[in-house]
C-alpha cells in the first residue's frame, strides 16, 4: 500500500465536498489502486491545521460545520497562522489541493511546483492568467498540474482534451459553461423578467449574493480562456472577448422562442480567439442545455464533431473533477 501525503487549502463547500469522498471512498482507492491517501493539512482563511502523522476529516468537518473556522480546533491539533506560501514550504506532502477562491494562488502553486509537489486545482484565475507559466514549471519539474473542475466540474473535458485526441487538431470548441446564466435564461422564457430570474437564482442558492462574475460572462470567460490554452497554446483572460447577459431581456427571450430558438451564454474557441456572449441557438442543439448541465462541441480534424455535455456545477459533481485528480496526482507521485 503506497501512502500519499495530501494537503488541502479551502475548507468551503466544494473542500467540504472533497473531505466527504475521501472519507467515503478510503476503502475503494485501497482497494482500486492500492493508494492510501493521507491529508496531512487542511486550511481555512483562519488557519492552517497540520498533523504529520493524519488528520481526522470527520472531525475537521464537524469543527468546521459547528463553529465555521478551522481555528476553532485547539483540542488535538496544533493550528498555525501560515499563508498558504508558507504552509506549501512547511507541511510535507506529495499533493497540494487548492479548493479555494483565493485570485493570487498561482503564487503558493509555483512554490508547490518547485517544492516537486503535485498540485490539484478547481480554482480558475491562477490558469486564466499564468496558463503558461504554471504548466512550464511543472513540466520542467516532471511533477503533475492537473486542473479538471475547472471547467465543466467533474464533467472530463479537460481530460478529454489534454490527454485523449493526441493525434487530432483541434479546430474549433463551442460551449455553455456557466451554470447561473443558463438557470436565469430559462426562467425568463418561462415568464420572468432578468431581476426576478436572478433573484430566483440567488434564493436557490444557484447565484452568488454578489453574482456579477456571472452574469458579466466572467466565469465563463475563465473557462474558455482555460480551454483555449489547452486545446491550443496559452492565451490570458484579459485576451477574451466577453460579453455577459445583462442586456438580454424578456423581449429577446421571448422572440427567440417563437423562432425555435432559445438562448444562451457561448464561448467560442478558435486558435487565437475567445468568445463569450449571449447567442441564439435552435433548441434542438446539443448546447441548449437546461439546469446545472454544461455541454461542449468540439470539432476536429480526424474525429469530426464530438460533443460532452453533464453537470458543470454542483458539490458532489466538482469533487468528482478533483477527487479524480488527486487520484492521478497519487498514481504518478514515486
Ligand atoms: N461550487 C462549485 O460548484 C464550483 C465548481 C467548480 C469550481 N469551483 C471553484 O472551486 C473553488 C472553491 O469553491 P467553493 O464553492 O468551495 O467556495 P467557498 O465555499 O467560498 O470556499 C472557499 C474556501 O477557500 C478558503 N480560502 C480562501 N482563500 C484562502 C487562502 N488563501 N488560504 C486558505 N483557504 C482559503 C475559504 O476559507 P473560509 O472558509 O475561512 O472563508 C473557504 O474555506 C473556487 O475557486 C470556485 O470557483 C466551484
Amino acid at each position: 500500500m503506497r501512502e500519499v501525503g495530501v494537503s488541502l487549502f479551502g475548507f468551503g463547500n466544494v473542500g467540504r465536498a472533497v473531505a466527504r469522498v475521501l472519507i467515503e471512498k478510503e476503502k475503494l482507492f485501497r482497494e482500486r489502486y492500492g493508494v492510501s491517501l493521507k491529508v496531512v493539512s487542511v486550511a481555512d482563511t483562519t488557519g492552517v491545521v497540520w498533523l504529520p502523522e493524519g488528520i481526522d476529516l470527520r472531525e475537521a468537518l464537524l469543527i468546521k460545520e459547528t463553529f465555521g473556522k478551522l481555528s476553532s480546533w485547539t483540542n488535538d491539533y496544533e493550528v498555525y497562522n501560515f499563508t498558504p506560501e508558507e504552509a506549501v514550504k512547511e507541511v510535507d506532502a506529495d499533493i497540494v489541493i487548492d479548493v479555494t477562491n483565493d485570485k493570487n494562488a498561482h503564487e503558493w502553486h509555483l512554490t508547490a511546483l518547485r517544492e516537486g509537489k503535485a498540485v490539484v486545482t478547481s480554482n480558475k484565475p491562477p490558469l486564466a492568467f499564468h496558463y503558461a507559466e504554471l504548466m512550464s514549471e511543472a513540466e520542467k519539474r516532471n511533477v503533475p498540474y492537473l486542473f479538471e473542475a475547472t471547467v465543466m466540474a467533474g464533467t472530463p473535458v479537460i481530460g478529454l482534451l489534454r490527454e485523449n485526441l493526441l493525434g487530432d487538431t483541434v479546430e474549433r470548441i463551442e460551449a455553455v459553461l456557466n451554470a447561473t446564466t443558463t438557470f436565469i435564461l430559462s426562467r425568463m422564457e418561462m415568464g420572468l423578467d432578468f431581476e426576478e430570474a436572478l433573484k430566483k437564482a440567488q434564493s436557490l442558492g444557484i447565484a452568488e449574493r454578489d453574482p456579477s462574475e456571472d452574469i458579466l460572462g466572467i466565469d465563463a470567460g475563465y473557462k474558455a480562456t482555460i480551454l483555449h490554452c489547452v486545446a491550443f497554446e496559452p492565451k490570458t483572460f484579459d485576451e477574451a472577448r466577453v460579453k455577459g447577459i445583462a442586456e438580454v431581456t424578456a423581449g429577446g427571450v421571448g422572440r427567440a422562442r417563437k423562432k425555435g430558438r432559445t438562448i444562451r451564454l457561448v464561448a467560442t474557441v478558435e486558435r487565437g480567439s475567445i468568445t463569450v456572449e449571449p447567442r441564439e441557438i435552435p433548441v434542438d442543439s446539443p448546447l441548449a442545455v437546461e439546469s446545472h448541465e454544461n455541454a461542449a462541441v468540439i470539432w476536429t480534424d480526424l474525429l469530426g464533431e464530438l460533443v460532452i455535455k453533464g453537470a458543470g456545477a454542483g458539490l458532489k459533481e466538482t469533487a468528482s473533477g478533483v477527487v479524480s485528480d488527486i487520484v492521478k496526482a497519487a498514481l504518478r507521485t514515486a
